[in-house]
């Protein structure tokens, strides 16, 4: 049997309510995301690749506020990155198609949630394949980049959050502030 969009939604809600601690969250739905994206994904429609030539686009494929679920495609054109941010949140992130790749920062000084004074170490880097999953927890913060360099084809990715994701905090590694930003999508759910 087919394991569809509505089964995937309705198992991410329930671990979410089943489970307090974040980390089991991923652990149930990476397995899930990963059966998702391999496969039938003719719940994705042609308005869930649309790209934008300014910056990687949002296209909302399920977003509910009272669950505090959300299912986005992001489209990554060569050269599209996004700023140094954290989520705030669990994620969970399949890849449709291309290579996504994620530089990891450590935030290492001891002033936690301060917005300014933040020292930030580089980490390591990751580069996904299609057909790939990876997820993150707060922990407390999980900060990084993602994004596709201006020599690799466009990337497309399926993201599944523990909340809207309208906003999240971008930092900045040279002057060690971050700022709580509002992020926009292009609405593509119920297409
Ligand atoms: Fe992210």
């Amino acid at each position: 049997m087919e394991y569809t969009l509505d089964k995937f939604i309705e198992d991410s809600r329930m671990a979410a309510a089943e489970h307090p601690d974040f980390s089991d969250v991923v652990d149930v739905l990476a397995p899930k995301m990963l059966k998702l994206i391999n496969g039938d994904r003719s719940f994705l429609k042609p308005e869930h690749f649309q790209d934008d030539p300014h910056h990687y686009a949002r296209n909302a494929v399920f977003v509910c506020p009272e669950d505090g679920i959300s299912l986005f495609t992001m489209v990554w054109n060569p050269g599209q990155w996004t700023p140094v941010h954290d989520h705030g949140t669990w994620g969970v992130v399949g890849v449709l198609k291309g290579v996504l790749e994620e530089k990891s920062f450590i935030r290492t000084d001891s002033r936690e949630k301060d917005d300014e004074g933040i020292v930030l170490k580089r980490g390591g880097v990751i580069l996904l394949k299609e057909n790939s999953v990876t997820t993150f927890v707060p922990n407390p913060d999980h900060i990084h980049k993602t994004g596709v360099p201006d020599t690799r084809e466009q990337a497309v990715t399926l993201h599944l959050y523990g909340r809207e994701m309208n906003d999240y905090y971008c930092y900045n590694v040279a002057t060690g502030r971050r700022a709580h930003v509002q992020v926009s999508y292009r609405d593509a759910t119920g297409v």
